[in-house]
């Protein structure tokens, strides 16, 4: 191959594509507008009329379990003149405005107002609450607020059926725990983080040594979709940090399903399923939330040693690496370099990144995303 011939390296995204806040608003009002987020578990709003609120892309919206058993997502304001309807979490029988009393089925069909007879021409059939897209994925609900967005089997083809494979018993799983981590740097340099393990040998001993054996961990884009599929086996049962119970199918594999822009089923060792899901503040922050999933949402002290080991150790490096590098981020003189590409793939390649930027690019030049 002549030096003419020689492909030149993929290089990391620029700067400004973490630290400017016109590309994150172009984010917010585009990708993070079109794409299906993490809401809440569908166990939070258990009981007709239960309901929780969340906020998405600078949206309020609420969650609330109808008296037909449906979980509906809706703009979390009302249709008079603005103000909100909930907050927070809560059950209610009807849905009642606070400013002036309009009241909205579970449905969201108008129900009534003081004095709205007197109006000419009132028409409560167009006054109903704006619906948001939302769906269950094995108990976890998303939403979209695109109206026209594709369902998440489109977005993330296959992982629905290989997470329940992986994880016996999913749909009975509920948290046990969510810790909040804070992250100074934007929600891309977390994102990015996550899916290489090209750090781990340095600065994750515990994960590498005492979860998976990094000889075999791959991450690979999927051919179709939005999604980065994370491979290992699990580290020698004697070296392991936690018991796993190998008779079971899928017990000797690590797996992680990352569906983008912000969500990813982990399966540790021992079919345990934990998440990471992240929010963007700004630019220049996001947070990370972490999950733990038993039965019922019942006390293990299993799981929970294990959150606790997580939390110490791959959590707290993680921090330490995204937020340094938000740093690096602003020198005046660093220039993307080139990423790790090993056409083999494996721990020591940064190959699942090139399809990451490439999605992160889109979305910040104004693309569907
Ligand atoms: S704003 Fe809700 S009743 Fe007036
Ligand atoms: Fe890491």
């Amino acid at each position: 191959m002549t030096a003419r011939e020689t492909p030149a390296p993929v290089h990391s995204l620029e700067a400004r594509y973490y630290t400017d806040p016109a590309v994150f608003e172009t984010e917010r009002a585009g990708l993070l507008s079109r794409t299906w987020q993490f809401a809440g578990h569908e166990s939070e709003a258990r009981a007709p009329g239960d309901f929780f609120t969340v906020e998405i892309a600078g949206e309020s919206l609420f969650c609330i379990r109808g008296r037909d058993g449906a979980l509906r997502t809706f703009h979390n304001v009302c249709r008079h003149r603005a103000h909100p309807l909930v907050e927070g979490t809560g059950s209610t029988r009807v849905i009642v405005c606070p400013y002036h009393a309009w009241s909205y089925e579970l449905t969201g069909d108008f129900r009534s107002g003081p004095n709205v007879g007197s109006v000419p021409g009132f028409d409560p059939s167009r006054l109903g609450l704006m619906p948001v897209r939302t769906e269950s994925f094995h108990g976890f609900v998303f939403v979209n607020l695109d109206d026209d967005a594709r369902p998440m089997d489109a977005w993330y083809p296959g992982v629905r059926e290989e997470l329940a494979a992986c994880v016996p018993g999913i749909g009975a799983l509920e948290p046990l725990e969510w810790i909040e981590v804070p992250e100074r740097c934007n929600w891309k340099v977390s994102v990015e983080n996550y899916s290489e393990c090209y750090h781990c040998a340095l600065n994750h001993a515990t994960f590498a040594s005492g979860v998976v054996r990094p000889e075999t961990y791959d991450i690979r884009p999927a051919e179709e979709g939005y999604v980065l599929r994370h491979t290992s086996e699990c580290q020698d049962l004697e070296r392991m940090s936690y018991p796993v119970d190998l008779s079971v199918p899928h017990a000797g594999e690590y797996r992680s399903f990352f569906l983008w822009p912000m969500f990813s089923f982990q399966v540790y060792p021992g079919n345990v399923l934990n998440t990471y899901h992240w929010r963007a503040r700004d630019a220049e922050s996001c947070t990370v939330w972490r999950g733990w999933y038993t039965p019922g949402g019942r006390e293990s002290a299993a799981i929970r040693q294990l959150a606790a080991q997580d939390r110490e150790t791959t959590v707290a490096e993680d921090v330490r690496l995204v937020e340094s590098v938000a740093r690096g981020l602003k020198s005046r003189r660093w220039r993307p370099g080139p990423l790790v590409l090993d056409p083999a793939g494996g721990l020591n390649s940064e190959h699942a990144l090139r399809a990451l930027q490439r999605w992160m690019r889109e979305a910040a030049d104004g693309g569907r995303g």
